[in-house]
């Protein structure tokens, strides 16, 4: 098993890495000093794989174990799912001394970093990241939250987890295109922060398509120690460092608004944001032709799309990204390569944005 820190001072933690760490999971609650009550938050798809080990290796450490199951899927990631974990919460009298375990994709994670942030105004909460999205990403950082109706996420908190523990064997039951979804915030890290990792993803998309153990514990862990710098650096995200996390995301998440988040996993849309974001540093004389095709032919390695479809109407994108979290005094502020490994956070009007997604 190894090892990441996430640096933060007195509210550090550790990102366990490794095949067949679950057992671990009850052990390592207790070595923190964590409360003897704890509720496991899941859903039924994960839940059926993973519910039973991971409530055993808890109950075998000598906590006192309950499950709340919530609902599988991202239209469930709202506040009547927080009012179900509270509830679950409130029955169980819980208290500050207990916590909170997040068995699951990045919804289940959101949601119980949410939950743990606000109930009794706070208790702690460990990550046991599912998805690849999950373990690469969503996991660690403390971004917890849900959506609202008119927007993703737009309510939330920042909530360190106490840990997180990830077994890479979980990944071998994921539907294949969530497998790919998450390869594409994978080929992201190469892209802001690390050419050499953009390479190694080149030489091994192969063995890692299919899970092959040295080479999945390597992209994770890179990922891992990415994310935590990144995080340590600009925990809350006000230096604009955190900010090159959202690489791809701009024009991302205007194609899932478009396409009513019916047509493409979020992984899958990011991918098509970073093929956007490089076309559109090539136009504007940062990056070089051949970088931006390196990136998008890495993407495809990976059986990812793209291309926008040409139905997609580019004035409606437009319009989606000045929805963008990162919108400032009316400026739509791109995240933009100079080369493969190094990204910058660019300001556009909303006529420049127009203007330039028109052509992609
Ligand atoms: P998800 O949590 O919906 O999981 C995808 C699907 O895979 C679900 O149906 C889930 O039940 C299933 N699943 C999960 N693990 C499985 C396993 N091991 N075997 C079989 N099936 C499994 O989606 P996701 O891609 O993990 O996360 C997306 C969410 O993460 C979004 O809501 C996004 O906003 C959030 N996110 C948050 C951050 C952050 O920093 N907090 C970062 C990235 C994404
Ligand atoms: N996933 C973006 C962030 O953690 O900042």
């Amino acid at each position: 098993m190894e090892t990441v820190t996430v640096g933060l001072g007195e509210r550090a933690y550790d990102i366990l890495i490794g095949n067949s760490t679950l057992p671990d999971l009850g052990t390592r609650c207790k070595a923190l000093g964590l409360g003897t009550r704890v509720a496991i938050v899941t859903n039924p798809t994960v839940g059926a794989h993973y519910l039973a080990p991971t409530r055993n290796a808890l109950a075998d450490a000598g906590f006192d174990v309950s499950v709340c199951e919530l609902p599988d899927g991202e239209r469930y990631k709202n506040t009547d799912s927080i009012n179900t974990i509270y509830d679950h919460l409130v029955d169980r009298r819980l208290d500050r001394g207990s916590f909170l375990v997040a068995l699951g994709g990045g919804v289940i994670g959101d949601m119980t970093g949410f939950a743990a942030a606000t109930f009794l105004r706070g208790i702690p909460f460990v990550q046991v990241p599912t998805t690849v999205v999950a373990q690469v990403d969503s996991s660690v950082g403390g971004k917890t939250g849900v959506n609202h109706p008119r927007g993703k996420n737009l309510i939330g908190a920042f909530h360190q987890p106490r840990l997180v523990l990830m077994d890479l064997d979980m990944l071998g039951t994921l539907p294949h295109r969530e497998l790919l979804a998450g390869i594409a915030e994978v080929v992201k890290y190469g892209v802001i922060e690390d050419a050499d990792f953009f390479d190694f993803l080149n030489a091994n998309a192969k063995p890692l398509l299919a899970l092959e153990p040295g080479v999945t514990a390597r992209v994770v862990r890179r990922c891992c120690e990415l994310k935590a710098q990144v995080v340590a650096d600009d925990e809350r995200e006000t230096s604009g460092r955190r900010a090159i996390l959202n690489y791809g995301h701009t024009v991302g998440h205007a194609i899932e608004a478009v396409t009513g988040y019916k047509e493409y996993l979020h992984g899958e849309a990011v991918g098509l944001g970073m093929v956007a974001a490089a076309r559109i540093a090539h136009r504007l004389g940062r990056l070089a032709e051949a970088e931006s095709e390196a990136q998008r032919a890495l993407l495809e390695r990976f059986g990812l799309p793209t291309e926008i479809p040409q139905h997609l109407d580019r004035a409606a994108i437009a319009d989606a990204m000045g929805l963008d979290k990162k919108v400032a005094s009316g400026k739509i502020r791109l995240i933009l390569a100079d080369r493969i490994g190094h990204v910058e956070m660019v300001p556009f009007s909303a006529d420049e944005v127009r203007t330039l997604v028109k052509d992609l």
